[in-house]
């Protein structure tokens, strides 16, 4: 068989025969990408993820530990492990979230059978017997290829805890603490590229006020420092929840100086905080308020960088979207607290919205991390005792890895819009980027869940690459048919010697251009 003719078989079993027929007239739009308008690069980083002690996220979802019947190497499943690796995460940001303010560093380390056992208390209360700890989180980071982003505790702790805790990470000299850490089994100082004074200050971390949070982060940023002459860590203050712009301007006004990057936490509900909605199952009013809800990223990122702006015109201070993605209700019979949900194309969809308007604001956003990585929320990866699926988000991931370290060009997506009830969207969203390589990328997003999209482009060429799709707006994996959403290949055509795509509904492209 042709590659093509494979590939429109892939594609028409992607869509899925059960489908209804694509009845409708396709949405006509045009995108032009300016290849003379190069942005900033695409930080690696922004390619994030956050793994929190939080249910099923870290224990089950990373470490199993060395004596477990599932394959794993010194603990860490292979399964994952491979997952991971394949999607380049760039860096993991770890313990939490709001576990990372009632987390003793000294409860992780040293033999594994004199840990302390301590009470989760921010996620269901259940016991948490730090078999993975700074050596384990550490070592992981290494064996993915990814930066350690370390979440300190500034809520229940003092700044010296925190000091001794980096010391401890990035010390080579012959202190106690450095000496302890080999003894521990670690020789050599660990690579430590970030450092979070405290998470969500504003609530989980402490419920503070602006004023005071950037006092204590002054004062706690001041005693967390690496050892002379070695890198200096990037120290990120805990900033705004969505739309507190008032946050982030205090925090500027007052912390500026003592921090690297300032922290935007942003969850897309399709709903609201009390009635979120449900993962799979949902309605079309839920589909199109969920991408309504995740587009205001823009908005979000726009509005605080633009008060970043002036207190920072030279963009030293970064802004670290460190907490991002959807958030429902816990599935049915999952643990109450462990934040367990199913994740669909509708999730896909997100995630490329997503990535797309990071790409669109290299200038400020330098670093992402979608919550969370394993079996939390937004998952990469979802796994059930020895089993373990790749999610939709997960495929967008490995889709648009050419995007890490790409410089972006403007690009623009006019035409037909998507309209569900009060709400009016763009039916096709687009980002494009010259990656290290120096080949040209294109992605395209079909907000449309039912109508398929013709998108007339200003390039030339030919244009191959994958596409992800499905028969329902909630397609998913589950544990019995781990594949059942998965990229396919796609490719553009010539029409009057311009590249034209004709989209799938509910769909996500990233072809390369030739
Ligand atoms: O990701 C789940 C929680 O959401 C994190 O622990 C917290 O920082 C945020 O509120």
């Amino acid at each position: 068989m042709k590659r093509l003719d494979r590939a429109l078989l892939g594609l028409a079993a992607a869509i899925g025969a059960a489908a209804p027929a694509a009845a409708q007239q396709p949405a006509q739009v045009s995108v032009q990408v300016d290849l003379q308008s190069a942005g900033l690069v695409i930080e690696r980083a922004i390619y994030g993820q956050f793994a929190e002690h939080l249910g099923r996220g870290i224990y089950e979802g990373v470490w199993v530990g060395e004596h477990s019947p599932i394959p794993n190497t010194r603990g860490y499943r292979d399964d994952v492990l491979g997952a991971l690796r394949r999607i380049h995460v760039p860096v993991i940001r770890w313990p939490g979230g709001c576990f990372a303010d009632e987390y003793d560093w000294r409860d992780g380390i040293g033999p594994r059978d004199k840990r302390p056992v301590r009470v989760n208390t921010h996620w269901g209360g259940v016991t948490d017997d730090n078999s993975f700890g700074t050596h384990e989180f550490m070592d992981f980071t290494e064996l993915v290829g990814a930066d350690a982003y370390v979440a300190g505790n500034m809520g229940s702790m003092g700044p010296r805890d925190m000091a001794q805790w980096v010391e401890y990470m990035t010390s080579d000299s012959a202190s106690t603490l450095a000496q302890e850490r080999r003894r521990n089994g670690r020789d050599k100082p660990w690579k430590l590229k970030y450092f979070g004074v405290g998470n969500e200050t504003w609530g989980c971390g402490g419920n503070m006020t602006p004023e005071y949070a950037a006092d204590l982060h002054r004062r706690y940023a001041t005693f967390v420092v690496t050892p002379w002459g070695a890198p200096r860590l990037t120290k990120v203050a805990s900033g705004a929840n969505v739309d507190d712009y008032h946050w982030t301007e205090v925090l500027m006004r007052d912390a500026a100086r003592e921090m690297n990057a300032l922290s935007l936490h942003y969850y897309t509900f399709p709903g609201s905080w009390e009635h979120k909605g449900p993962a799979t199952g949902f309605g079309e009013d839920e589909w199109a308020s969920t991408l309504d809800h995740a587009r205001r990223m823009e908005e979000l990122v726009s509005r605080h960088s633009a008060i970043m702006d002036k207190y920072d015109p030279e963009k030293r201070v970064a802004l670290f979207v460190d907490e991002w993605g959807t958030w429902y209700d816990q599935e049915v019979g999952s643990h109450p607290g462990f934040l367990y949900q199913q994740n669909s194309l509708r999730d896909a969809e997100v995630a490329a919205l997503t990535l797309n308007i990071f790409h669109r604001h290299t200038d400020r956003v330098k670093l992402a991390a979608i919550a969370q990585m394993v079996n939390v929320l937004q998952a990469m990866i979802l796994t059930d005792g020895p089993r373990m699926l790749l999610t939709p988000t997960y495929h967008v991931f490995d889709m648009y890895v050419p995007f890490q370290g790409a410089t972006p060009y403007k690009a623009t997506a006019e035409g037909a819009s998507y309209k569900e009830g009060s709400i009016t969207l763009p039916s096709v969203d687009v980002s494009a980027a010259r990656a290290v390589d120096g080949k040209l990328w294109l992605s395209l997003v079909n907000l449309d869940p039912k109508r398929p999209a013709h998108v007339t482009t200003n390039l030339t060429g030919t244009a191959s690459g994958r596409i992800l799709t499905g028969p329902t707006m909630d397609a998913h994996n589950s544990f019995d048919q781990p594949n059942a959403v998965h990229p396919v290949p796609f490719a553009g055509r010539s029409e009057h010697g311009k590249l034209v795509f004709d989209l799938p509904a509910r769909s996500v492209m990233v072809v390369r251009i030739h």
